[in-house]
């Protein structure tokens, strides 16, 4: 039974949260696009994890005992001839394993009850507009039968904390789901890879969006029901905005495509990013920027494993990519200094300016601290060297295996004094999901190529 897993995984918030906490949860608000028309429901994610439930309008209610109640649209049948089947609160128990479930309409009548007696109500802060005033009127009125013996909570907590800890450590449902999703999203990278330089050899005018709509096919022919975020197809100089979309951009022989895209599968999202020649064959300075990234990446991905910190693999990185921009003439020695003077100043922020990677699942970019929690309070405090400003430094969250992260170097090549010419407008990012290990990482979205003669083969065929 899949609700097995939900079951567990209410249990586990339940000793969580103690025995006389309660949780309150809502899943996510419906979005109007324009007038008539919806954006695409998506549950809430922290309401999916704890559920498996995709309907809109729903709460869970957890007590610290681990009964669960659920509030969920009535069965309504004009309603359902309209918008679709409704599972209904007499059919929820026995298809979610929940113990209790109300209509959504009876929440407000229901909660006070439910709140009353536990020590503290936990519900995620500052995530849902209202909530807290909802949690506000269900208290005042449990306080308002005070002399009638009821026991309001005395505390709130913020329920991210807990959940966004489990969530951190993927399960084996969860990494099995991340495989499929990233398996998917590779294969899209190859259809719009063959795509582009088929197209250029066949002469015909090549956009941006064609290969946003390989991407797009290959995600909904496998079943994955969005793409995880909105799809980066940058063409030529385009790559060097870091969160362009796809648009109608000409993608021009001889230049360079990075797509930035993933598809979301079963709730988990995937994020890869795959640069190449549109026409399939690197030219010298592409080449050159090119391994150079591939191989910071490699230089992250070894220092990714259970035990290593969070920064490990970005501090890999930057030595990498600091030293390659030294060798090939991005950085002049003469003004930078040496590799260590590149580090400490961050002169490689000119080109590559975002971090190595962040933690990736139900959200693109996941829920979870980057700090490690038995070393809170050790924090130092730090001069930038780029900006002066005062930074604070929290020892940074130390790997365990079932954590999984996406690693994403790259680098952005904008015109400027000093600059080799050839290097102009090129960006290249590369990024691969990876799955902590107690021995190193397993990068599951190698199903698309990363070796640039082996991403040209392709290309070729
Ligand atoms: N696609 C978003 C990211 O790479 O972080
Ligand atoms: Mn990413
Ligand atoms: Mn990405």
């Amino acid at each position: 039974m899949t609700h097995a897993l939900y079951l567990a995984r209410r249990a586990a918030l339940a000793r969580l949260i103690g025995p006389h906490g309660v949780a309150v949860l809502p899943t996510a608000p419906e979005q109007q696009r324009n007038r008539d028309a919806d954006f695409p429901f998506r549950a809430d994610s922290y309401f999916y994890y704890l559920s498996g439930f995709t309907e809109p309008k729903a709460w869970l209610v957890i007590r610290g005992d681990g009964r669960t109640t659920l509030f969920c649209q009535p069965k309504d049948l004009e309603r359902e001839i309209w918008d679709g089947f409704r599972l209904g609160p007499d059919a929820a128990p026995e298809a979610l394993g929940v113990d209790a479930a109300f209509s959504v309409t009876e929440l407000d009548t229901r909660l006070p009850a439910l709140l009353d007696g536990c020590d503290a109500v936990w519900f995620p802060f500052a995530t849902h507009a209202g909530l807290e005033s909802r949690v506000d009127g269900w208290l005042g009125k449990l306080r308002s039968r005070i002399r009638y013996g009821t026991l309001p909570p005395e505390t709130q907590r913020d329920l991210c904390g807990p959940l966004d800890e489990m969530r951190l450590i993927k399960d084996a449902h969860e990494q099995d789901t991340m495989r499929r999703a990233a398996g998917i999203s590779a294969e899209a990278h190859v259809r719009a890879m063959r795509l582009c330089s088929q197209m250029l050899r066949e002469g015909k005018e090549v956009r941006e969006y064609h290969l946003e709509a390989e991407l797009l096919h290959e995600f909904r022919r496998q079943g994955s029901q969005y793409p995880a975020y909105g799809s980066i197809v940058a063409a030529g100089a385009n790559a060097c905005v870091l969160h362009y979309r796809a648009d109608a951009g000409r993608v021009r022989d001889g230049e360079l495509v990075l797509i930035d895209a993933g598809c979301e599968l079963d709730g988990y999202a995937s994020d890869i990013t795959r640069t190449f020649p549109a026409n399939g064959r690197f030219s010298g300075p592409q080449r050159a920027l090119y391994d150079l990234v591939l191989a910071s990446q490699h230089a992250a991905v070894a220092a990714t494993r259970a035990g290593a910190r969070f920064t490990d693999p970005h501090d890999a990185t930057v030595r990498v990519l600091a030293q390659g921009m030294l060798d090939l003439g991005l950085l002049n020695k003469d003004k930078v200094g040496t590799l260590d003077d590149v580090i400490e100043k961050r002169a490689y922020f000119a080109f590559y300016m975002h971090r190595t990677g962040h933690w990736l699942g139900m959200d693109v970019h996941d829920c979870g601290s980057y700090t490690e929690p038995s070393e809170i309070g050790q924090k130092t405090e730090r001069r930038d060297a780029l900006t002066g400003e005062t930074l604070i430094d929290r020892p940074a969250r130390i790997l365990q295996s079932g954590m999984v992260l996406t690693i994403e170097p790259g680098i952005y090549v904008r015109p400027a004094e000093g600059v080799p010419e050839a290097f102009h407008h090129i960006g290249i990012r590369i990024e691969d999901d990876a799955i902590v290990t107690d021995t190193g990482c397993e990068l599951i979205s190698r199903g698309v190529p990363v070796d640039p003669d082996a991403i040209e083969a392709l290309m070729r065929d």
